[in-house]
């Protein structure tokens, strides 16, 4: 009775599998609970985040004295606002979600680079001293026109 053996092993291997999915899933939802350390992140829905306030009408909000609050939306494949003037010596606290995939946001010549998380609204802060045409780019593969994937800040 061979075949019943097999059947027995392929049982123990199933529930095996199961149990490893599990924890997996487990400790995957732990990770998510998980502050990442000095980052700052909020959980936001991707389906409905263009809907919502503030990320149904992405900009430069000012908040201050040269403080300014930039609300940007990231999808394959671009970035809303398409462009955005920021005066020189503004501070920008840029708020980023992303609609579908994992996107990047790079300013070359700056040390701004982050990953822009669906699901979550990412943090980070930046002064622009000089004036200048800056391109904000993708550096995290997220499909066919990736390289494509821009937006334009100039600071004036
Ligand atoms: Cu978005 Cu690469």
């Amino acid at each position: 009775m061979h075949i019943h053996r097999y059947e027995k092993i392929w049982l123990i291997f199933g529930i095996a599998m199961l149990v490893v999915f599990l924890a997996v899933l487990g400790i995957g939802t732990f990770a998510r609970g998980a502050e990442p350390p000095g980052g700052h992140r909020h959980a936001v829905d991707p389906e409905t985040v263009d809907q919502s306030a503030p990320f149904n009408d992405p900009g430069l909000k000012k908040i201050g004295d040269n403080e300014y609050e930039a609300t940007m939306l990231a999808f394959a494949f671009g970035y809303s606002p398409e462009k955005m003037e920021i005066p020189v010596g503004a501070t920008v606290h840029f708020n980023i979600t992303s609609k579908d995939v994992v996107h990047g946001f790079q300013i070359p010549g700056t040390n701004v680079n982050m990953m822009v998380v669906p699901g979550e609204i990412n943090h980070l802060t930046y002064k622009f001293t000089k004036a200048g045409e800056f391109l904000v780019l993708c550096n995290e593969y997220c499909g066919v026109a990736h390289e494509m994937m821009q937006t334009r800040i100039i600071v004036k």
